[in-house]
């Protein structure tokens, strides 16, 4: 890691903790790891990942080789594993989370963590097993101190996810929380008012439900989250008998 960027961030991850949230600039953080970021990077950086490097990639290993160096936002010097997705490549659900967390950096997989547990066993009560769906994130690296991702990050990362809903072909994505599903929709609409409605992201039916980590934080959420997933379940079977 860039010893200047390693100082920065150090500093700045300092003051977050000795001073709470609020201290921690976002803004000042961003530009100055971008700024080192860019200084860094010669005029002819392989680990460049441009679009024309993995858009013409067919499968999702062959996408994943192609963009599994990325180095294109700051989170590509912090992360230990680049947190690809995993599940079935033909799945009709693709699961969306926002990025990933400590473990899942650890481990390369996203949502390994108690979130994850608990997210296979909302799976299991409706009958899909995690290897039915897809699970991916729209991050692929983990921001520090799992903050939310910083819209230069979603950026640099949101064409890959593009890219692998375009090979797996969903029927349904199911974007897990409010960050991740204002993210995608790019609204600030709460995730109340988000639950009640069927959205379309990327030309593909999505809807919304509780991040199973906030069920984890309060329990009294995991009724109206099994009950979104029921309602999952419901459009999942009428689209596969419809046709
Ligand atoms: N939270 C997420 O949004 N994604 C993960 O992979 C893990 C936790």
């Amino acid at each position: 890691m860039d010893d200047l960027q390693d100082v920065v961030r150090q500093f700045l991850e300092h003051d977050a903790e000795l001073f709470g949230e609020e201290a921690y600039n976002r803004t000042l953080y961003e530009r100055l790891v971008q700024h080192v970021h860019e200084k860094r990077r010669s005029p002819i950086d392989s680990s460049r990942i441009t679009p024309e490097r993995f858009q013409g990639t067919t499968s999702l290993r062959q996408l994943y080789e192609s963009i599994r160096t990325c180095r294109n936002c700051p989170l590509g010097e912090s992360r230990t594993n680049f947190v690809f997705g995993v599940g079935n490549p033909n799945a009709d659900i693709v699961l969306v989370g926002e990025a990933p967390g400590a473990e899942e950096d650890r481990k390369g997989e996203p949502f390994v963590g108690r979130a994850g547990k608990l997210l296979n066993q909302i799976l299991e009560s409706v009958n899909f097993k995690r290897e039915d769906v897809y699970i991916c994130n729209i991050l692929k690296c983990r921001p520090p101190n799992n903050r939310d991702p910083l819209p230069a990050e979603v950026s640099a990362c949101e064409p890959y996810l593009h890219h692998q809903l375009d090979l797996i072909n969903p029927k349904i994505i199911v974007a897990l929380g409010r960050v991740a599903a204002q993210t995608l929709l790019r609204t600030k609409e709460s995730l109340t008012r988000l639950r009640t409605r069927v959205h379309s992201y990327h030309n593909i039916p999505m809807v919304v439900t509780y991040h199973p980590a906030a069920l984890l934080r309060n329990p009294n959420w995991k009724r109206p989250t099994w009950e979104d997933f029921k309602k999952l379940r419901e459009m999942h079977d009428n689209l596969n008998t419809a046709g």
